[in-house]
This record gives C-alpha cells, structure tokens and sequence, in this order.
C-alpha cells in the first residue's frame, strides 16, 4: 500500500509519519520510507544517524529512469523519459521488498525500514523548478513500484498546493493529512480536500497536538466524516526532539491506537491498479503538452503503450519477482475464488 502524508507546515507530518513507519516494521512488515520534503527531517526522526549517507534520489533521476525503462521499445532512451512517464511493455516494475540496483544505491536499510529521500535543494536549485524534479523521482519510483497486501510505502510530503502541479499526489491507496486544531491548519485541509477530490483521492483526517475534547471537537466539527483519529501532545515525541527516539512501547497508550487505527484504515484499502495506471497516464499527457513535448521536441505521449495492463503485469511479476529471488511464493484461492499471493519472507532486517 502506498501512503501519504500531507498537511501544513510543522503540523506533525514527520513525525506522525515516522511513528507510523517504525510501528509497521515493530509488527515485522515490509516498509519503506520516503522522505519527499525539502527540508530532510524524516530519517532523523526515524532514528537512523547516517542519512548523511543517503543519495537522494531527485539528483540522480537518470538512474532511476535507465533502471525502469528496462527493454520498452518505446521509450529509445532515458533522455527522453519524463517523471510522469508510465510503464509499458517491457518496462521493470519493483517490488516492495526485492533487492535491485536501484534500493542498492538509494536506500539505507535499518531496523526492518527502508529508508530513500528525493534529497534537499542544492544551493544553486534556488529560484528555479528543480525541486519538482526531485519530487518527480518519487513519483517516477512509485509508477513503477508494485506493492501488496501489507506491504508499505510512507512518504513524507512536502506541505502545500504545489504538490499538485505533479501528478504525485495521485499515486496513495491513502493520504493522511495531519491537521491541528488551528484555522491555518484547517485552511490546508479545506484546500488539500478541494484539489484532490477531483482525483478521487482517499483522503483522512489525522488529529495532531490535540489537548482536550475542545481541541477535538474543533477538529471534527469541521471535517465531518474524512475525520479518523487523533495524536495528543506527546512527552514521546517531545523526547524525540531532544534526540532521544525511544523504544515504541514508550509511546502513550491513545496514540499507539491511534496509530493502530490508521494501519487498519490502510489495510481495508482496495487496490485500484487500473485507476493508478489511468492516472498516471493522464498525467504523462498534461506533461507533455505543458512542457515536455516542446522541450524535449519529440512526441512523448508515444510513450504510452495502449497494450499495456498495469493489472495483469503486476500479477505476473510479482510472482516472477518474488521466485526469483528465492522467496517462497504461497499462491491461494480466497472465499471469492481470486487468487490471493503470499510469500513467506520479507526482506532481511538489517
Ligand atoms: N503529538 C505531538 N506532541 C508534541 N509535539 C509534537 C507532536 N507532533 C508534532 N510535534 C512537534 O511539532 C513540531 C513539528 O512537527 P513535524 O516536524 O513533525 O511537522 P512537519 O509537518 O513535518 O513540519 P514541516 O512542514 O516543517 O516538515 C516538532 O517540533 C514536533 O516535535
Ligand atoms: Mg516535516
């Protein structure tokens, strides 16, 4: 399942996300955590003291675009591969939790979560578009990630509207949006709602800092049902601003429910692989015809391979994934009679 978090600036994005991360991976699933702010905060707070080592993967897009585009006939070469350009016939799509070149150089692995960021500005990247490229290896990374029943990638978004200038926002089965009881934080929501319910995003309402059934009830009244659950102000999390990240278990009680809340609300998601790949397609041709066409002055709506299933694909190659990298593959009938895939390891913890 693929999430996201949103919200305003300093509503606790980071932090809930993290929490969220290492509360999956104390259950022992797969998950990988991607940091797509500006301002690289989330491997910190996940407690990993080497993201200096990380290589952010928005300054090195050519690798991920070489990686992906595999044999696809119809993408010649990754000079003319665009963020938004979907996979085909031929492309490579990965998994969750495979070893590939692409996890071998951007992601750093520790305590069962995998760790990526699209990586900071450089100085020089001020004043111009760059960072949108960078978020758009993110979004390359998960038009082409095939993730599972219970296997998770979190990502930490950059706060406000100009994420919707990529398609980006479009790629989560969910998306938190972390809102605290103030007017500012509401406003984000409210605008956050309005955007994204074109797309059909699934989009709920994580309370955070939230003292007292006031603050709550401030809260709830204006969200209605999009409303899930609440953090309250945590001494955990003020300990983790000292440096300090603490064993999980140290959590307050209301909040680990709360963060049980969200993984079930996750794990009740239906995959949707033909509205993923819809959407990225229709991202692929807004793309082309703002920008990337005439700069790159070939047609790169070509690039869309009309025979491609994104459904199907996925089917056969997780399987093939999974085989191939000597995981037992546990194929089974559900009560529906559709066939439901298990395999019986995760990656190795580090
Ligand atoms: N439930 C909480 N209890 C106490 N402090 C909190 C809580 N949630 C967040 N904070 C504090 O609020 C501040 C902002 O949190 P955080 O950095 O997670 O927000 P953010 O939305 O990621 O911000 P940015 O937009 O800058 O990335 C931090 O100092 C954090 O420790
Ligand atoms: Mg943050």
């Amino acid at each position: 399942m693929k999430i996201a978090f949103v919200g305003k600036g300093g509503s606790g994005k980071t932090t809930i996300s993290a929490l969220f991360i290492r509360y999956i991976a104390s259950i022992g699933l797969p998950v990988i955590a991607i940091d797509a702010d500006i301002n690289q905060h989330l491997p910190e707070a996940l407690g990993e003291k080497q993201a200096g080592r990380l290589n952010p993967m928005g300054a090195e897009i050519t690798r991920i675009k070489e990686y992906v585009r595999g044999s696809n006939p119809r993408i010649p070469s990754s000079d003319v591969m665009i963020k938004t350009t979907p996979p085909g016939n031929g492309s490579r799509l990965i998994t969750v939790t495979e070893q590939n070149p692409i996890y071998d150089y951007f992601a750093l692995s520790f305590n069962g979560i995998r760790v990526m960021a699209a990586g900071p500005y450089a100085e020089d990247d001020l004043g111009t578009k760059c960072y949108h490229s960078k978020t758009g290896a993110v979004e390359l990374f998960l038009n082409h990630l095939i993730d599972r029943e219970r296997e998770y990638v979190v990502t930490d978004m950059t706060a406000g509207a100009d994420s919707f200038a990529s398609g980006l926002f479009t790629r989560f089965d969910v998306t938190f949006i972390v809102v605290e009881p103030t007017l500012k934080s509401l406003g984000v929501y409210q605008q956050y709602k309005h955007y994204a319910s074109n797309y059909g995003v699934t989009l709920k309402v994580v309370a955070n800092k939230v003292e007292g059934a006031e603050d709550l009830s401030f809260i709830k009244d204006r969200v209605g049902s999009d409303y899930l659950t609440a953090f309250g102000l945590s001494r955990y999390v003020r300990q983790m601003e000292k440096g300090v990240i603490g064993d999980l278990s140290e959590v307050e009680a209301e909040n680990i429910a709360a963060l049980e809340t969200m993984l079930k609300l996750v794990d009740e998601q239906k995959k949707d692989w033909h509205k993923f790949y819809r959407q990225a397609v229709e991202f692929h041709i807004k793309n082309a015809e703002s920008w990337a066409n005439a700069q790159l002055g070939t047609n790169v709506v070509s690039q869309i391979d009309p025979a491609f299933n994104m459904e199907d694909t996925v089917k056969a190659q997780v399987k093939l994934a999974f085989v191939s990298n000597n995981n037992k593959l546990i194929s089974e009938q559900t009560s529906k009679g559709k066939e439901k895939l298990y395999v019986t390891d995760g990656y190795s913890r580090a």
